[in-house]
């Protein structure tokens, strides 16, 4: 693993990498402040798609099961949730055990066959986990999967728009340095949450297991893969902050059809 920055820096230990940890290095970044801020627009999302007759959900790349966890009292859902990590999916059975209508399978969501469709299919930080040229793939996949009047719901990390690749270097690293003073000034930092959120910006920049691309690249795939764009928020920074000169720049939760 090349995880030496351009500027010569090593910031975590030679093939460290999270996604073969125990899942607490993942889930050490999911805290409550970030939940609040980030992932409960998901829930409010979700149950203004609900139908009284219920709603079939396919979460995809579903990882430690944090998702389920904030849905699990809203009627009528029957979720089922994809992972090919066993180990978070493990996590995530745990969390979930005892509630019938939340299954999970653990497969490749390029290979795996579905026997039936959605009416929501979701993917929140699952697209960057493919290298680009496999990213148009994953997006027909996900048209394959949902029923003819059903939702796709993307949460995404947007980076800055890059021209080449020292310049994509750039901007994962600022993207990451802000995220990261920002973190320590709104929640509390623990080691571990310190040590991930590093991990993740150093995967990015080496382009490993992290494939990170900017807002356009993303309408585009989407739009030129059979998806119209219904609705958009951006989930993080949070409106009042200036992060970024650029308003494309942050975390997204896209709602396509
Ligand atoms: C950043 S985590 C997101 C987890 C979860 N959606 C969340 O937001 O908490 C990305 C997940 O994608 C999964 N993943 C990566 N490639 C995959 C593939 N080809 N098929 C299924 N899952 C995949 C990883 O195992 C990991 O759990």
């Amino acid at each position: 693993m090349n995880n030496i920055h351009q500027s010569g820096r090593q910031t975590t230990a030679p093939g460290f990498n999270i996604y073969n940890q125990p899942p607490d290095y993942y889930d050490a970044t999911l805290s409550p402040e970030y939940i609040e801020q980030c992932f409960m627009p998901i829930r409010r999302l979700i149950d203004s798609l609900r139908k009284p007759e219920g709603v079939s959900i396919l979460d995809l790349c579903c990882g430690t099961g944090v998702i389920p966890d904030l849905i699990r009292d809203l009627g009528g859902v029957s979720y089922l949730g994809l992972d090919l990590n066993p180990t978070f999916l493990d996590r995530a059975r745990e969390r979930m055990a005892g509630n019938e209508h939340f299954t999970f399978v653990e497969a490749d969501l390029l290979k795996h066959q579905f026997d039936r469709r959605f009416d929501i299919v979701m993917m929140i930080n699952g697209y960057h986990h493919f290298e680009n040229h496999l990213k148009s793939q994953v997006v027909k996949r996900v048209h394959e999967m949902l029923a003819p009047e059903g939702s796709f719901i993307l949460y995404e990390m947007c980076i800055s728009t890059y021209e080449n690749r020292d310049e994509f270097a750039h901007m994962v690293l600022d993207f990451y340095e802000k995220r990261i003073e920002w973190t320590r000034k709104n929640e509390p930092m623990t080691p571990k949450k310190l040590a991930t959120w590093k991990n993740v910006r150093d995967l990015s920049v080496a382009g490993e297991d992290e494939y990170k691309v900017d807002y356009d690249y993303i309408r585009k795939d989407f739009h030129a893969n059979g998806f119209a764009l219904k609705q958009e928020i951006r989930v993080w920074p949070p409106e009042n902050e200036d992060l970024f000169d650029d308003p494309r720049v942050g975390d997204f939760l896209f709602l396509f059809e």
